[in-house]
């Protein structure tokens, strides 16, 4: 196990009405002018968003809002954010909705106490400090609730890039899963399949000997796997909403994944198309994860083995090892299939004729190579893109 550290210091409020204690934790955690920040309307729809005021004005803090974060949150949004923090005297952000909108309010939160322009953050400086961020999550997904990255469109050239700081650690997160029933099924499962992706990418490393961290990310593939196909049939199932909310929490937060090199190359190649096409990132990681893996196979036969068997059911064939590790990489491609996502690009809504606008993009501000479990270079990526066709 390679050596680290892990800091992880946000408070979670888990369950039935905990976004009632919204106003009391903001007081808690020091704000006194607050920054509500949302998307395209489903916190309205729900009721949501007056319930969270309301939450404020009784515990005696001031807001102001800012709506309309869309799905691949872009940089003009967080522009708008950043002067409306500063005019109004804003000093704590909470982010009401996804993935989408908790990362626009990170990046609000570190560009407000920052000179130059935020995008510097997103091409490779470091973020020292940021405004306080909390968070009522409405969707199971990105992890970003527990994580300390951010991840943002930049409008011109719809280049999709992360900044990653423990700086931008939500504070405190609040996690209700009858929130996310009102989520359309698509949705659902393009969030369990993000929560899947970012277990894979820890799961795929080069470290040896990571027995714990191995184990753990087992344990939530094989409970997403068992919740899943529940909360498809079930979309009301509380119990299988709320197991697929926490493994979503702990799949991102790190915990899982210290110790150890990490993969995200499927991250890096899907980045390109939720940019490129604006679909649900989940869906892109559905067509991009089983082309990346068995490009990817060769490197580590054992390890794409050791996942199908323990996570799979699979049976191992010792004499065929690589027989073992194509049929997880297959069985976990019907499972997403099964569960309502796309399998190639024409289902995603993605052209062949794009792949090299998509290979360029994807290596822009690289010297050329990309490091993952493997190492790929722009030949390697268009293979990849390729195997989705
Ligand atoms: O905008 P509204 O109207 O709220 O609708 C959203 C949006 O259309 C809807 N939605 C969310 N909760 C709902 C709901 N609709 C009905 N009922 C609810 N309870 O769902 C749609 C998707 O929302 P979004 O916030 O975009 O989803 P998600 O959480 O999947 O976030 C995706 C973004 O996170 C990034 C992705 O790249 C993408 O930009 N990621 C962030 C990470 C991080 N910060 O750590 C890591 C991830 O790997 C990921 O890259
Ligand atoms: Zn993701």
């Amino acid at each position: 196990m390679n050596n680290f550290t892990f800091y992880s210091p946000t408070f979670f409020a888990f369950g039935k009405d905990s976004e009632d204690k919204a106003g009391e934790l903001v007081k808690r955690f020091g704000g006194t002018k607050v920054l509500i920040h949302y998307g395209g309307g489903s916190v309205v729809r729900s009721g949501l968003l007056d319930r969270v005021k309301r939450s404020l004005e009784n515990a005696g803090i001031g807001y102001t809002e800012l709506g309309g974060v869309k799905p691949n949150p872009r940089s003009g949004l967080v522009y708008e954010g950043i002067d409306l923090v500063k005019r109004e005297g804003v000093d704590f952000i909470l982010a009401v909705g996804g993935g989408s909108t908790i990362d626009s309010s990170k990046a609000i939160a570190a560009g407000a106490l920052y000179d130059g322009d935020f995008w510097d953050f997103y091409s490779g400086k470091q973020i020292e400090k940021a405004l306080p961020v909390g968070t009522v999550l409405t969707i199971a997904a990105a992890g970003s609730e527990g994580s300390g990255d951010s991840v943002i469109t930049k409008e011109e050239g719809m280049l999709k890039r992360g900044t990653g700081s423990d700086a931008l650690r939500p504070k405190f997160s609040i996690l209700n899963p009858a929130l996310t029933q009102t989520l359309p099924p698509y949705q659902t499962a393009a969030g369990i399949t993000d929560i899947m992706a970012h277990l894979y990418e820890r799961y795929l490393t080069n470290t040896k000997d990571v027995e714990v961290t191995d184990r753990l990310i087992e344990a939530l593939l094989l409970t997403l796997k068992h919740e899943a196909p529940r909360v498809i049939a079930n979309p009301n199932d509380y119990e299988a909403r709320a197991n697929i909310m926490w493994a979503g929490m702990v799949g991102h937060n790190n915990s899982c994944g210290v110790g150890r090199s990490q993969d995200w190359l499927s991250h890096m190649i899907e980045h390109e198309l939720s940019a490129l096409y604006d679909c649900a990132h989940g869906a892109g990681l559905a067509v991009t994860m089983p082309a990346v893996f068995t490009y990817e196979l060769e490197h580590d036969v054992m390890r794409f083995a050791q996942v199908a068997v323990r996570v799979w059911g699979c049976q191992m064939d010792f004499a065929h090892p690589e027989v073992t590790a194509k049929e997880g990489i297959e069985a976990f491609r019907k499972f997403l299939i099964s569960i309502g996502m796309p399998k190639n690009f024409e289902e995603l809504g993605a052209k062949e004729e794009d792949i090299p606008k998509l290979v360029d993009v994807l290596f822009e501000g690289s010297d050329g190579k990309l490091n993952g479990f493997i190492e790929i270079n722009k030949e390697d990526a268009a293979k990849i893109y390729k195997m989705m066709v």
